[in-house]
């Protein structure tokens, strides 16, 4: 054999080499593929999958059609294509608490890229590792209990009055909007030392309707649309933000008294070592974060409450079932909780303590508590959280695949038959019962505020500031839808027409309509 045949000859030997070798590999991949037990499910349509009929509007306190269609034809863990990723929707409480206690280990957060163009790149949402870790703790210093108590109930409590005193007997004005001004006011001054009313303060609102907009919008980044003009209004927000820590390198932040320090800002300023664009990312977010969510959540308890005949109905024979008290036998859910707090004024009248709200006022509040459980049980403000799986993941014989899109879909486990009864139901005293009450807010089938290491960081404050507001609203009206509205979930939760309604003061001890007085001003002259 001449040189060129033998090395023609191991050419050829070479490539047949690697031509089975390549079959071999790709052989043992598809061994592998089809060894993999998916959940059930379907694709969709290529590319956009079952995205638009995952997103379709539907009541809030419902599952909506695809989720009931899919949990019935699939069961509570299935397969999909959404947000343009094969994806595993959980209806399964087992599996979205071990999605979310796996953090970092098994799966990571994943919002779409979208989120993180218009909240940030440092904002908390799109963060992982170690860097959230560093923001998260920022967040939950400042919003430790020992400030809660001391620094943030008063001021929670002087917002909600600040809103309630201007409410107008009679006419119809939309209590969605109300709220949103008492979590915006209070987060605009906790975070930056920015005074309600102030023309500053008025501008960054209404860039942040502009710019909540955006968040919940499609991404489509073209002059006109939502989108777009949530950018610019982020740009808008970021140059106030940049504005307010100009002012503080200029005063040495010691303008207004000191008190600007003990904002979230002076703080950060002061304390950490973050970055211009970490600082202004986490401003931005942390006011995003803090006042969307509770004043939804304030406008569901609005909602709820106002409630319709029937649910009033069957509270009462709920009532009658499980209590012995005869008395209480008459008392309907507002009665109930408005009691409670007439009981919280009294007592503090007979201590001779004149002073605001404290802690222990708060603590008090317990039939609250159940409210505030079962508005976010049934309201499902946060309905789903993205995830992804970081490797092959097996749960319950099923595999998920490294790589894909997860969405543990706590509005499912909330609305679950099987988990709670009636669960259509506005029903606080299910919260009551025995194994609920300790767990109102741990449950292991109860996670309005998500949970593992990216656990809600406002979780303490939301609630303080719902039975704050609760307090005084329960203390000093009575209230009825003017106009029909109900929460629809886009998925984010919104009221259509902004929850309109009248309200009419009620006597503080008879709880019955009554014109002539106004607790707030016999509450508030007397404590505030
Ligand atoms: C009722 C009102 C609220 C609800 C239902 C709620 C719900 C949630 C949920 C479900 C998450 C987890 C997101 C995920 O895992 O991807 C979250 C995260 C977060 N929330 Fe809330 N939230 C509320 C109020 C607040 C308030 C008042 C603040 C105060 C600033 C706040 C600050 C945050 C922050 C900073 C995070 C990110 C935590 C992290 O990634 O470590 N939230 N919230």
């Amino acid at each position: 054999m001449s040189g060129v045949e033998e090395l023609l000859t191991s050419l050829t030997l070479a490539l047949v080499a690697i031509c089975l070798y390549l079959r071999l590999v790709k052989w043992k991949r598809k061994k592998k593929k089809k060894k993999k037990n998916l959940p059930p499910g379907c694709g969709g349509w290529p590319f956009l999958g079952e995205t638009l009929a995952y997103l379709k509007p539907h009541s809030a306190t419902s599952i909506g059609q695809f989720m009931e269609h899919h949990i019935s034809r699939f069961g509570k863990i299935y397969r999909s294509n959404l947000f343009g990723e094969p994806t595993i929707v959980s209806a399964d409480p087992g599996l979205n608490r071990f999605i979310l206690q796996n953090e970092g280990r098994l799966f990571e957060c994943s919002y779409p890229r979208s989120i993180g163009g218009i909240l940030g790149k440092w904002s908390m949402l799109v963060l992982v590792g170690d860097m959230h870790r560093d923001m998260r703790m920022i967040s939950l210093n400042f919003m430790s209990s020992t400030r809660l108590r001391t620094r943030l109930l008063p001021e929670v409590e002087h917002h909600a009055l600040l809103v309630l005193r201007s409410w107008e007997e009679g006419s119809p004005f939309l209590a969605q909007e109300e709220a949103k001004k008492f979590t915006f006011n209070l987060m605009a001054k906790h975070i930056m030392s920015m005074e309600p009313g102030k023309p500053e303060t008025e501008k960054l609102k209404r860039e942040y309707v502009t710019f909540m907009k955006g968040v919940v919008s499609a991404p489509l980044n073209f002059p006109g649309t939502a989108y777009w003009k949530a950018l610019k209004s982020r740009s808008s927000i970021l140059k106030v933000i940049e504005r307010k820590i100009e002012e503080r390198f200029q005063t040495g932040g010691n303008e207004g008294g000191g008190t600007q320090e003990d904002d979230l800002l002076g703080w950060v300023l002061k304390q950490s070592n973050l970055s211009m664009e970490q600082i202004l990312d986490l401003v931005l977010s942390l006011l995003f974060a803090g006042h969307e969510t509770s004043s939804v959540s304030i406008a569901l308890a609005i909602y709820f409450l106002a409630g319709c005949p029937e649910a009033v109905r069957e509270l009462k024979k709920h009532v009658r079932n499980h209590t012995d008290d005869e008395a209480m036998q008459f008392h309907v859910l507002n009665e109930w909780f408005q009691a409670e707090h007439l009981q919280i004024v009294r007592s503090k009248k007979q201590r001779g303590d004149q002073a605001g709200l404290n802690w222990e006022d708060y603590r008090q509040m317990e039939f609250t508590q159940f409210v505030i459980s079962e508005t976010l049980r049934l309201g499902n403000v946060v309905r789903f959280v993205h995830r992804k799986a970081l490797r092959d993941v097996r749960y319950k014989g099923y595999d998920i695949p490294s790589g894909w899109k997860v969405l543990p879909v706590f509005a499912a486990v909330h609305l679950d038959p099987s988990l709670y009864g009636d669960p259509q139901q506005f029903n606080p005293w299910r919260w009551q019962q025995k194994g609920c009450s300790g767990g109102a807010t741990m449950g292991s089938n109860y996670m309005p505020f998500g949970g593992g290491p990216r656990l809600c960081a406002g979780s303490e404050l939301a609630k303080v500031e719902m039975a704050i507001f609760l307090h005084h609203l329960m203390l000093s009206y009575g209230w009825e839808l003017a106009e029909p509205d109900q929460p629809l979930a886009f998925p984010f939760v919104d009221f259509p027409k902004g929850l309109p309604i009248r309200t009419f003061h009620l006597s503080p001890v008879c709880g019955v309509r009554k014109l002539s007085l106004c607790c707030v001003c016999v509450v508030t002259s007397k404590w505030a």
